[in-house]
């Protein structure tokens, strides 16, 4: 006789053990595992019984087909998406909760509405009064969208299965969802994976576009929508930093897009705001002429953005000094601390060290090492960097500054912003640069520049 089965899924990333332990042994996560009932036996492979034909097409572009991108004329929102939500994909947007993805899904479908697209709301949260009344706070009232409260997927799919269905469905949220055929309760892992699957295929019979809300919990006890990211054709993150009204939408996959691009957006009293010129807004509370803070060219995606990049350099205790970062790669600080160290003669070991990137956005470039590097040093010199500079630049362990891509594209910003000088990597066949440029080859050339300022000012002091 068979044994009753029992088995044990990572709540974080679907991982199946027959044991129940305290930490997962695929991801790692603690405390992840939660009993789940096997529902079905052991795979089988096919038996017998012969197949459907599948008419197969030609990857050639059929005469006079259009582009079929919906755009819904939220320019940061559509950017991130590939320039449109495509029919018959499934987009998931994560985020913390509260962070605004039921606002900005109401604005998108409510924009796209406007523009002739029929489109559903359905929510597992919110009654219809309450999205009704989120609308109304942000001007949306008359917005021609068709809204539901329901979880059952069964339900969803005897309302939207069929030849009129909507073009644009928002699931708000996956976590909320059911299919009744499960055992397990809704938000776990099994439950969410079911019900997304049956929404997705739903999504491609019917050529409309899926937009699922995921949340993303510390505590692993609600399934993150890790398990999701391999199911849907697109994976946008919502972020944000409490107490900043800067939210950033991030594409981490698209099948459709490029994934550098990002979307900011502010949040206000009447809903998201776009931000189409992120970097204004980064350099907004900006003081001059302080130490320790430098201007970085950044690129994200195909947009130059200008961010404050602050550093904190002060004598520490004994003991072992404190390195913060936020905003930035930690690793990467390590490494451009030991380059300072060891190539430039800058005795850091005996001092605490902060890194921040003003405004709550996050940097993956090693474009900002110059950056991060004069920073940390303008702190330690107490020598404010030259006003209305930026600087950009790549440095190697050998604290050779390396060229970056798109060098003019990052020359181009600073200069439209009013900076008038930039430190930048040696480029042999630079055109003629909006602003003045000083290259710089080795950190030490960069370095060397303060440590001689601030012997000026104790001459002089
Ligand atoms: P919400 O979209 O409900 O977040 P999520 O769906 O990600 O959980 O947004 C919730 C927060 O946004 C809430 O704290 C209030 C704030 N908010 C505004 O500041 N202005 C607005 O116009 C709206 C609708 C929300
Ligand atoms: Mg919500």
């Amino acid at each position: 006789m068979a044994k009753t089965a029992e088995r044990y899924v990572c709540q974080s990333c679907g991982a199946v053990a027959s044991k129940w332990s305290g930490r997962c042994a695929a991801c790692g996560e603690w405390n992840s595992l939660s009993e789940e009932p096997l529902s079905a036996g052991p795979p089988r492979g096919l038996d017998a019984g012969k197949g459907r034909e599948i008419p197969l097409q030609s990857l050639r572009a059929r005469a006079g087909e259009a582009e079929p991108r919906s755009a819904s004329g939220i320019a940061e929102f559509d950017r991130v998406c590939g320039g449109g939500l495509v029919p018959g994909s499934a987009v998931l947007i994560g985020g913390d909760p509260g962070i605004g993805k039921s606002t900005l899904l109401l604005q998108a479908v409510a924009a796209l509405a406007k523009l002739g697209r029929r489109c559903a709301y359905i929510s597992g949260e919110e009654a219809p009064q309450q999205v009704r009344m989120r609308a109304n706070r942000l001007g949306l009232a008359d917005a021609d969208v068709e809204l539901a409260a329901a979880t059952s997927v069964r339900d969803i799919i005897a309302t939207l299965d069929r030849s009129d269905a909507p073009h644009v469905v928002v699931i708000d949220s996956v976590q909320t969802m059911y299919l009744d055929n499960l055992e397990s309760a809704p938000g776990t892992v099994s439950q969410v994976r079911g019900s997304a699957q049956e929404l997705i295929r739903l999504a491609k019979r019917r050529d409309m576009c899926l937009l699922l809300v995921g949340h993303v919990t510390k505590e692993g006890q609600i399934a993150g929508p890790r398990v999701l990211e391999h199911m849907v054709d697109t994976v946008l993150y919502f972020e944000g930093e409490r107490g900043h009204q800067f939210r950033i939408l991030r594409a981490v996959k698209n099948r459709f897009g490029a994934t550098d691009e990002i979307g900011v957006f502010e949040m206000t009293d009447a809903g998201l705001m776009e931000v189409s010129n992120p970097s204004a807004l980064f350099l907004a509370n900006r003081s001059g002429d302080v130490s320790g803070s430098a201007v970085f060219a950044g690129l994200e995606g195909t947009r130059p953005v200008l961010v404050e990049i602050q550093a904190l350099v002060a004598p520490s205790p004994p003991g072992t000094p404190r390195r913060t970062v936020v905003g930035w790669d930690s690793g990467r600080l390590a490494m451009v601390l030991a380059v300072l160290d060891a190539r430039c003669g800058l005795a850091l070991a005996g001092h605490d060290v902060y890194l921040n990137v003003a405004g709550g956005l996050r940097i993956g470039e090693p474009a900002a090492d110059l950056a991060v590097a004069a920073a940390l040093v303008s702190s330690l010199t107490d020598v404010p960097l030259p006003a209305e500079t930026v600087l950009f630049g790549e440095v190697s362990l050998s604290g050779e500054v390396r060229p970056v891509n798109q060098a003019d594209q990052r020359l181009k910003e600073a200069a439209k912003l009013g900076f008038t000088r930039a430190f930048t990597p040696p480029s042999p066949k630079r055109r003629k640069p909006p602003l003045a440029v000083d290259e710089v080859r080795q950190l030490r050339e960069m370095v060397a520049h303060f440590t001689s300022r601030a012997a000026q000012e104790r001459r002089a002091g």
